[in-house]
């Protein structure tokens, strides 16, 4: 059985978040407010992290591809690459990826640690980690979150973008500036500073 919705083929998928949302099946679709990146938004990171010509852009904790597929489709001269750790999110972002034929997009499911970063360009960042702090919403209880977890992912993360090579372009969401690492200037905001452009100088 296909994972994506049915009967959706005339539907201008990219005119909104909701219509886009409606290729994914509804315990999914409701977590989008919370989860997934708006269309909107990612037609601004990847407008900035595209500027460079046919680069590999990776999505640290894909989910289910929203950001990679909304990219790909705007900015279609790149290479848009997703790690997530759940398999079923990464099915779901496949189906999506099938359904809208979309060439430029790979789908990686794993831990982010096992990823090796020199082998992209430039990177999108969704507060990924969150979901281990106490008291925030979770996409489901298939992991044990903890403190411990985000920091230890979150000094992970800073370590191999410091090694990462100057002009490497970093887009974050909803992620807090003092997780920042060494050499990486925010270059712009947008979207009540919730969005920001980063470049290592
Ligand atoms: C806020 S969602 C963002 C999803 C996607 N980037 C987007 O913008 O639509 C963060 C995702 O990161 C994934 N994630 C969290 N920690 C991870 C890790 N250590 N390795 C891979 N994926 C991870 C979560 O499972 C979740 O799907």
């Amino acid at each position: 059985m296909s994972l994506v919705q049915n009967d959706l083929s005339d539907l201008d998928f990219f005119s909104s978040d909701s219509v886009f949302d409606k290729l994914y099946p509804t315990d999914i679709q409701e977590l989008a407010y919370r989860h997934w990146t708006p269309l909107e938004v990612a037609k601004k990171a990847a407008d900035f992290l595209t500027q460079d010509g046919k680069v590999k852009i990776l999505d640290i904790g894909s989910g289910v591809g929203k950001f990679c597929l909304a990219a790909a489709h705007y900015k279609p001269n790149a290479l848009y690459y997703g790690v997530e750790q759940r398999k079923s999110l990464v099915e779901h972002a496949d189906a999506v990826k099938e359904k809208l034929g979309l060439s430029n997009v790979t789908f990686m499911q794993g831990n982010f640690t096992k990823v090796d970063f020199k082998q992209y360009d430039h990177f999108y960042f969704y507060n990924s980690f969150y979901e281990n702090l106490y008291g925030t919403q979770k996409i489901d209880n298939s992991f044990e979150y903890s403190k411990e977890l985000y920091n230890y992912y979150n000094i992970y993360l800073v370590r191999q973008l410091e090694k990462m090579p100057e002009g490497t372009k970093l887009v974050t969401f909803h992620s807090q500036e003092d997780d920042m690492p060494r050499g990486y200037h925010i270059i712009g905001a947008d979207v009540e500073n919730q969005l920001n452009y980063l470049v290592k100088i």
